[in-house]
């Protein structure tokens, strides 16, 4: 099977609050290593020789502070800056709007896995070159999943999922730019991810193997394990 021969580009939601990861300015701008979250992020999606465009879609007030800090280091692709949304998908759908023509296959990657290697960058763009519609990462799932509900006051166990069948998804997750758009223009209600919209609309979603370093930064305890990653990366000689 093969898929999309055009260019790849790559749209980074990084408009979100980061409530969880407590007071200070938004996630995307909390720095890692002295370098903004966001400008990792932005230059690992650049370092895949896929990608020559990305869009970022920036805290609506942030815009022009995002523009001007993304000038200020240097990144390996075309930058554009759009203002995001109220939703994580409000956000993706801005940055959707700005991709130019030439574009078919796109790369959505959260501004929250600054640490992403480029092979799992590649991977999946090359399974969507290779004609999957929809790709996400996923590593198994090392705790036992269980469900819940709410009874006379408490919580109790509805059942435990067989944790074999189960995936815990990463970005980026790419797409053939036609199956992105539609997905977004059917969607109804907020999915967590990109590809959740694609299998509401009846699309199939591939999973290739993800990456231990792809991790959210989501609570502080994910900073300080990012600051760790990063220190053994520099300590290795490479460049960030
Ligand atoms: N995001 C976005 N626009 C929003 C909300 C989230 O672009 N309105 C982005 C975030 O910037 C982040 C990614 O979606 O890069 C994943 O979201 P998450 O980790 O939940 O980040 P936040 O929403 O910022 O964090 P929190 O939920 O703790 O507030
Ligand atoms: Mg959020």
């Amino acid at each position: 099977m093969t898929g999309p021969a055009g260019t790849a580009a790559g749209v980074v939601p990084a408009a979100g609050r980061g409530e969880r990861l407590g007071a200070g300015a938004p996630k995307a701008l909390r720095t890692l290593g002295g370098v903004p979250l966001l400008v990792h992020a932005v230059r690992a999606l650049a370092a895949a020789r896929a990608v020559g465009l990305v869009v970022v879609a920036a805290p609506p007030e942030d815009v022009a502070q995002v523009r001007a800090l993304l000038d200020d280091h240097e990144v390996a692709a075309e930058v554009v800056v759009v203002a995001g949304g109220a939703t994580r998908q409000e956000s993706v759908r801005r940055a959707l709007a700005a991709l130019t023509p030439d574009v078919d296959v796109v790369l959505v990657h959260d501004a929250a896995r600054p640490l992403v290697p480029v092979e799992l960058v590649d991977r999946v763009a090359a399974a969507v070159r290779h004609g999957a519609p929809a790709v996400v990462p996923g590593l198994p799932v090392a705790d036992t999943v269980k469900r819940v509900a709410p009874v006379d006051g408490s919580e109790q166990v509805v059942e435990t999922l067989d944790r074999s069948a189960l995936r815990a998804v990463q970005t980026p997750q790419g797409f053939r730019r036609d199956v992105l758009e539609a997905a977004h223009a059917a969607a109804t209600d907020d999915a967590t991810d990109d590809a959740g919209l694609v299998e509401r609309a009846g699309g199939s979603v591939t999973v290739v193997p993800g990456s231990e370093e792809a991790f959210k930064v989501t609570r502080p305890l994910d900073l300080l394990l990012a600051e760790a990653v990063l220190a053994r990366r520099r300590a290795n000689g490479s460049l960030q």
